[in-house]
């Protein structure tokens, strides 16, 4: 059946990895194109152990605590004790980086691909060989604008719908307060630009928020996910918008909005359940919980990290050749400042 890479290859690719990630970070140095090249591209196959299925995961990069709760959900699943050799590639951040890391797995004639991509753009190719060498990829969750004949199936969140729940949410409570016919305005922080997680749920927003006649956008502005974007884009918001009314601050996820909380902090503004502003993100982290029971984050829109189950669960579908779905929605709910309480201990992430 399946193939194994020799321990020294599997060792070595990891740590390789790894070198690259903090090479990147510190920003110095050779230009990263040239680094993955002679990293990525490699000529011969390595010989696989059949006991095994071999796997290589394809991850964006570190750029949220959501992001390490799901690199450490594939990293438990798919395990050798579960029968996986498990080869992860870290994309820091840099979607062609993760292109080239996708061509060399297929050059590995690994067995399966799971990619989570940054961008929906750029995968066609790829894809396309992907499957003419007959390796399935499963695509998680972010998407690609590929065609989906082109990968067995697509497993994550309905981003737009998490949009939708979002200023749902937020119509809901103006009304509660009696605010419904006010002027709202609201800021948008927003995800990685081209990534399927910030074009749906922002898409979701501006739908509802369209709906409403006396709801006006102040600034949308991309933050890429980040806590420390989230902080620095939002000090020049408030630089810029000082004389605009900021009734809302929207974040595309948790860390953003902890960056955006401290630069209100700074600027010596208000926010949470008692403050001046109302406080929306996405993700619904065990943080984002903590400031939900404090009365300053006041809704989080789970996006569940924990999808490695799933994806193991269609590699198993497939090696056993039953046909899969093309698409897999994970469960996600809606928790605010008045029912975090009740659900901060089940948390697991
Ligand atoms: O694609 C999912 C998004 O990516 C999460 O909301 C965010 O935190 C992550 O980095």
């Amino acid at each position: 059946m399946k193939r194994k890479t020799p321990d020294t290859f599997r060792y070595i690719l990891p740590v390789f990895s790894l070198f690259c990630g903090l090479f990147c970070v510190s920003g110095c140095g050779t230009p990263q194109t040239e680094m993955q090249t002679k990293e990525l591209i490699r000529s011969a196959a390595p010989a696989y152990d059949e006991n095994f299925v071999t796997v290589g995961f394809v991850q964006t990069g570190k750029e949220s605590d959501w992001r390490d709760a799901n690199t450490n959900d594939y990293l438990h699943t798919f395990t050798e004790a579960n029968g996986y050799n498990l080869l992860y590639i870290d994309g820091n951040s840099n979607s062609d980086r993760q292109i080239k890391a996708a061509y060399d797995l297929i050059a590995q004639k690994v067995d399966y691909i799971i990619i989570d991509p940054i961008v929906e753009d750029g995968w066609e190719d790829v894809l396309k060989l992907a499957k003419a060498e007959g390796i399935p990829v499963i695509i998680a969750d972010r998407g690609v604008s590929a065609d989906p004949s082109l990968y067995a199936c697509w497993i994550g969140s309905d981003f737009k719908t998490e949009g939708i729940n979002a200023a749902k949410w937020l119509d809901s409570y103006l009304e509660q307060q009696n605010r419904g016919n006010e002027d709202i305005g609201i800021v948008i922080l927003e995800g990685t630009e081209g990534a399927s997680a910030a074009i749906g749920r922002t898409e979701g927003l501006m739908e509802e928020i369209s709906a409403h006649d006396n709801w006006h956008i102040v600034t949308s502005q991309c933050a890429n996910f980040t806590q420390g974007e989230g902080k620095n884009v939002m000090e020049q918001i408030l630089k810029d918008y000082a004389d605009s009314d900021i009734d809302v601050v929207i974040s595309e996820n948790d860390n953003m909005m902890f960056g955006a909380m401290k630069a209100m902090e700074h600027a010596g503004i208000s926010y949470g359940v008692d403050g001046d502003v109302i406080t929306i993100s996405f993700d619904a982290l065990y943080e984002a919980f903590e400031l939900m029971q404090e009365g300053k984050l006041m809704v989080s829109v789970e996006c569940n990290p924990l999808i490695a189950g799933l994806s193991h669960q269609v590699i198993q579908d497939l090696e056993a050749g039953k046909s899969v779905a093309p698409i897999h929605y994970v469960e996600e709910s809606v928790f605010t400042y008045e029912n975090a309480s009740s659900h901060i201990s089940d948390r697991k992430y």
